[in-house]
């Protein structure tokens, strides 16, 4: 982040304090500002003629416009699906001011539709049935598939059939725990287009976390798969399926059917351990089904997925998404954001078990009607090279990835990535956490060939699609910064007491206004809802992110500033880690603070209190491990374990967080006042203990 503060300082060349677009115009104009000396990176004419928004003003004009007639500019947007029923023609509501009232947000209310139909059929109706959906590139660089989009919604319908024909009704709930297979969109737009509520857990996640999602929302079906291969070695998803099935049984939550795709090549059936009567081969039954399958058509309120995620307290959160504004809202910000253009080849290396693999390589992309690869392997498998391979491979046009991913390969030689053409990329994309600058700068100029402009995308798991991002032909970009909000999206900084603050500054970053994509509530608990997100700051929904606005207005996120920590783009909430530390027997207190890492942006560093009597060894540091590997998945592992004769805690007891980040990340110069502390002596034991 220091990194980030100098390169705003070196900014001198541009006038202060006004508005951000007028700016841009100064910017733009004043063409003898070489863009190095300014940091400022122009795209190029070239790309700018061709963009769908392709300068500050058009940019700016569009931007006006969303704010003063939403419901007039979605509409418009809206009107280019198919809507079984108009909605009504208030077009929006919303009390976003819980002074006023419960929090309520709803979009296109009254009308009908199915967005399964418009990212398919509506597509095949244009004439594109015989375009490539999805590419489908698996681990082996010798295995893949793909699947236009008439074949793509001849699998969908035969599994939307078998649901069907298994009890799934509208507003039931079906869990997906599966890799990236194509199997996983499959499963996602079969539920979407039956009016089923999809909840993909991310196939990383232990059985226990598998479990306590299941027990929330209670689902007809669970779909997964009996393996499959990381590198060369089988991860047996139907056992941790299994286990999370008994688990649920202990608490009261009964699912009577688990659906199982055979992934032959990490594991024959024979080997996969199996429940009669619990427990279907997909392949067995889902193939017999009809290519063909009626269309539920939805209210655009109606539910189309809930999606896990961490909060600051250890039980995950079930961000709801309804359907009309969801999908208006992310087939929109794709298209913008990545400047899409029906010739483009579509790639984001995101999971479907995240928000991104839901809005960015599912419903946003087939809603334009785009080819998509979807890629099941790791992106150092065979060799480092091998998205560049994949590149060239499927000529990808639009590549978009997290900052851990760009890190990691930035480290290897460069030759991993020339070796390749890489010619057929005009846009890349970051998205999961701030960029730093010498991440985007390698990733423009060796990846990009410093000809691609990077769509830096900041938005949330709850708002459904992108909320502050470049438009690539639109104006200059400064590596690391988001730049500006989306269209309609009213971005505003607060301080503490909740004031807006103008210009330069820094503070917490709010939303103003609804927009079509936000989430609803959160499964079952809208007063969480409401306490999480819309009391913090009164009349604002407040997002758990810090950024600064520089004095051209370019917005620059700084990370979370709630208890969550973010590692390689994955969420995970301290008190998660935490509580599954305390689990362990010989575990008296934990607290964990994220640490910075090199790769993965944040680590995870945990401070360890022992039962009594409990001497630190090497055994039990990897045994706490194994409980947080175990009870999350090995995603959560702690990068640190620091044994910890006690905690830093005030008199009232409250841990000081702010002390054990000092410690953690060796800042010891910077520890503040320690005084107020109950024993303030654990301090020095702390830092005695830091190389233990
Ligand atoms: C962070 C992922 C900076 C941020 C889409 C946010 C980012 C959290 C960016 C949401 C970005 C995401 N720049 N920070 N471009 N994108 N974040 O729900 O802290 O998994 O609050 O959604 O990731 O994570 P989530």
């Amino acid at each position: 982040s220091s990194d980030r503060l100098r390169h705003v300082d070196s900014m001198k060349l541009l006038p202060s304090g006004a508005g951000q677009i007028s700016h841009l115009n100064a910017v733009i104009l004043g063409e003898s500002l070489a863009s190095e000396e300014n940091d400022l990176v122009f795209p190029s004419h070239d790309f700018s003629n061709q963009a769908l928004v392709s300068s500050p003003e058009q940019y700016r004009k569009m931007y006006e416009r969303s704010i003063k007639d939403p419901a007039g500019f979605w509409s418009e947007f809206a009107s280019q699906f198919f809507w079984k029923e108009k909605w009504d023609p208030e077009v929006y509501s919303e009390n976003i001011d819980v002074r006023k009232g419960t929090v309520k947000f709803e979009w296109f209310k009254g009308g009908s539709t199915n967005i399964t139909y418009n990212a398919l059929d509506r597509n095949i109706e244009a004439g594109n049935g015989g375009k490539v959906a999805l590419h489908w590139e698996g681990n082996e660089p010798s295995d893949d598939g793909q699947l236009t989009y008439s074949e793509l919604l001849e699998k969908v319908c035969q599994l939307a059939n078998y649901l069907k024909h298994v009890g799934v009704r509208k507003g039931d709930a079906v869990v997906i725990y599966l890799p990236m297979l194509m199997e996983l969109p499959i499963a996602m737009l079969a539920c979407a287009r039956i009016g089923a509520i999809h909840s993909v857990v991310f196939a990383g996640f232990s059985a226990e976390s598998l479990a306590q999602r299941i027990i929330d929302c209670k689902p007809k079906v669970v779909i997964t798969c009996n393996a499959v291969k990381r590198g060369s070695k089988p991860i047996l998803l139907k056992e941790i399926v299994d286990n999370a099935l008994v688990e649920s049984v202990k608490n009261g939550v009964t699912v009577g059917l688990c659906l199982t795709f055979e992934n032959k090549s990490a594991m024959k059936r024979e080997n996969t351990k199996w429940q009669e009567g619990r427990d279907i081969w997909w392949q067995d039954v889902v193939p017999q089904f009809p290519t063909k399958c009626a269309v539920e058509w939805v209210d655009a309120e109606d539910p189309l997925f809930l999606l896990y995620t961490s909060g600051s307290t250890g039980k995950p959160k079930g961000v709801l998404h309804t359907t009309g504004g969801y999908m208006v809202y992310c087939a929109t910000t794709f298209k913008y954001a990545f400047d899409y253009k029906p010739s483009d080849i579509y790639w984001c290396t995101a999971d479907c078990g995240w928000i991104t693999g839901h809005s960015y390589v599912t419903y946003g992309p087939l809603l334009n009607g785009a080819t998509v690869v979807v890629f099941e392997g790791a992106p150092n498998y065979p060799d480092s090279g091998r998205c560049w391979e994949i590149v060239d491979k499927y000529k990808v046009t639009i590549f978009y990835t997290a900052p851990t991913l760009v890190r990691s390969l930035m480290r290897e030689s460069n030759e991993y990535v020339t070796r390749y053409h890489r010619k057929s990329l005009r846009v890349l994309g970051s998205v999961g956490e701030p960029i730093n600058p010498s991440a985007w700068r390698w990733f423009y100029n060796v990846v990009g060939d410093s000809r691609c402009p990077i769509s830096d995308t900041w938005w949330q798991t709850e708002t459904g699609g992108f909320m502050i991002t470049p438009l690539p032909g639109a104006w200059p970009q400064k590596p690391g910064s988001a730049t500006f909000p989306f269209f309609g999206v009213q971005a505003v900084i607060v301080d503490e007491k909740g004031n807006e603050i103008e210009g330069e500054c820094n503070g917490y970053l709010c939303i103003k206004k609804s927009w079509p994509g936000a989430f609803r509530t959160l499964y079952d608990d809208h007063e969480r809802y409401e306490t999480t997100y819309f009391k913090p700051f009164a009349g604002y929904y407040f997002t758990g992110d810090g950024c600064s606005r520089d004095k051209d207005g370019y917005i620059w996120l700084t990370g979370r500033v709630d208890d969550v920590i973010n590692v390689s783009g994955h969420r995970i909430g301290t008190a998660e880690v935490e509580s599954a530390l305390v689990s362990h027997p010989q575990c008296a207190e934990a607290a964990v603070v994220g640490i910075e890492h090199e790769i993965k942006g944040q680590g995870i560093y945990a401070f360890v209190t022992l039962a009594e009597g409990v001497q630190y060894s090497e055994e039990l540091r990897k045994s706490l491990i194994l409980a947080v590997r175990n009870q999350i998945g090995a995603f959560a592992a702690p990068d640190r374990i620091h044994w910890a004769p006690g905690l830093p805690k005030t008199r009232s007891g409250k841990i000081m967080r702010r002390i054990l980040r000092k410690i953690a990340s060796r800042q010891l110069d910077e520890l503040g006042d320690i005084s107020t502390l109950a024993d303030p002596s654990v301090v020095d034991q702390l830092i005695a203990l830091q190389d233990c």
